[in-house]
């Protein structure tokens, strides 16, 4: 098969490969399995949970964007495909649905590490799953645990510390951390709550003076670990990065690199300084623009190559989207890669990050849809996830 290069905002350096056997596979998976589309169960909800305990992360069920990747794996031929809520009834309801494998389009319900509960309890169940396993999922979730990956591996990020109730009243003029992160940095901050979603309780706060006050406005709303960062005043981009596979045009094409796809700028309006939440604002049309492979070169090879690393040197095994944001110099550092990205498809009143970022490369959700799919049977199928045989059985070998 010949190698074919595909747009500019692909690896240029290496092909990309028609893969016909991975796709055959895929399909034949896709029409056999029994697949469930988990979303985030509601603790309030009658026998959810045991117990309702504390949300360190602003809870949201997903359910929606959950129907939306259920009627894609519809149209892509799979026959039974049941959407349920992740919560203690969920094991019952899969041994009742005969799943054969689950995707997990959810952040959890409560409690400490919720990112990777769903993760933990497939894993516990023995039932194959699409999404990071359940220490990937935590910890990308934690933003002061991933920070200290980033710093750890040389990626750049923003000079950063975290600070919980233990550390005691934080004082700039005093706190040793604080120096030592921040000894070179001239500009001001950010603090933002270490679980965090969609730019809640996000402050921009100008003097060191004011931050021991947003930490504990931070801490009050959300009863977690708090992270001071310093501000990036540049512009705001996102990239997805996934395995290297990826349908465009009916055909399924392997890589040698993660995909970096959906390369988009995110337009702050003028003194908006904390793009606004997606809570207040749907993302729309408006909000967001595709990277022109032509006008957007310089920055789209910065942030394609920062992508790509993140997700190789994190060992990282399907889909994030990785927040930047660019220096005065415009130099690019990552704010975050967000585990579970919103993948709502597309509607004329809104839309997804990502969603709106695929036709740059050809494609459309599903095959988005398809492509996820595809990498994780690639996964499996190399023993990589300890259910090579399970896989290999509904994907016809
Ligand atoms: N260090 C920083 N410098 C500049 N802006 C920042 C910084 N950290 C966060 N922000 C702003 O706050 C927004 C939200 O921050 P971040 O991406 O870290 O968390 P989040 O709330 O999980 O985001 P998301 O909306 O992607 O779920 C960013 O999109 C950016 O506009
Ligand atoms: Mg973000």
């Amino acid at each position: 098969m010949p190698a074919r290069r595909l747009s500019p905002s692909d690896d240029m350096s290496r092909p990309w490969v028609a893969d016909t056997h991975l796709q055959g596979l895929t399909e034949t998976f896709l029409r056999s399995a029994r697949i469930a589309v988990i979303h985030a169960g509601d603790s309030r909800a009658p026998g959810a949970v045991l117990r309702p305990s504390t949300n360190f992360r602003p809870w949201k069920s997903y359910k929606a964007v959950a129907e939306d990747l259920a009627a894609a794996l519809t149209r892509l031929g799979t026959r039974d495909v049941a959407v349920f809520a992740e919560d203690m009834m969920l094991p019952e309801r899969l041994r009742r649905h005969g799943t054969d494998f689950a995707w997990l389009n959810t952040a959890g319900v409560q409690g400490a590490g919720c990112a990777g509960h769903a993760a933990a309890m497939m894993e516990m169940l023995g039932l194959a799953y699409l999404g990071h396993g359940p220490l990937m999922g935590a910890l990308l979730d934690d933003k002061a645990v991933f920070k200290r990956q980033l710093i750890a591996l040389g990626l750049p990020t923003a000079p950063a510390l975290s600070w919980q109730p233990a550390d005691g009243a934080f004082d700039w003029r005093t706190d040793p951390r604080f120096h030592h992160a921040f000894r070179n940095w001239e500009g001001s901050f950010v603090v933002k709550p270490v679980n965090g979603r969609a730019s809640l309780h996000v402050h921009h706060v100008t003097r060191a003076a004011e931050l021991a006050g947003a930490i504990l406005d931070v801490f009050d709303a959300t009863r977690n670990g708090v992270l001071v960062e310093g501000y990036l005043p540049g512009r705001e981009f996102c990239a997805a990065v996934c395995g290297p596979a990826m349908r465009r045009n009916g055909q399924l094409y392997h890589g040698e690199a993660p995909f970096v796809f959906s390369c988009i700028e995110r337009l702050l309006d003028a003194g908006e300084t904390i793009f606004a939440s997606m809570d207040s604002r749907p993302i729309s049309r408006d909000r967001i623009r595709p990277l022109d492979p032509a006008k957007d070169a310089a920055v789209l090879d910065e942030l394609t190559a920062l992508a790509r690393r993140v997700y190789r040197e994190l060992s990282i095994e399907t889909l994030v989207r990785l927040d930047v944001r660019a220096a005065a110099d415009g130099r690019l550092f990552v704010l975050e890669a967000n585990p579970k990205p919103d993948l709502k498809a597309p509607s004329p009143e809104a839309t997804s990050i990502i969603a709106e970022g695929l036709a740059a490369s050809g494609m459309d959700y599903d095959d988005l849809v398809f492509s996820l799919m595809a990498d994780r049977l690639a996964t499996g199928l190399s023993g990589l996830r300890g259910d090579r045989q399970h896989l290999a059985a509904l994907a016809g070998l």
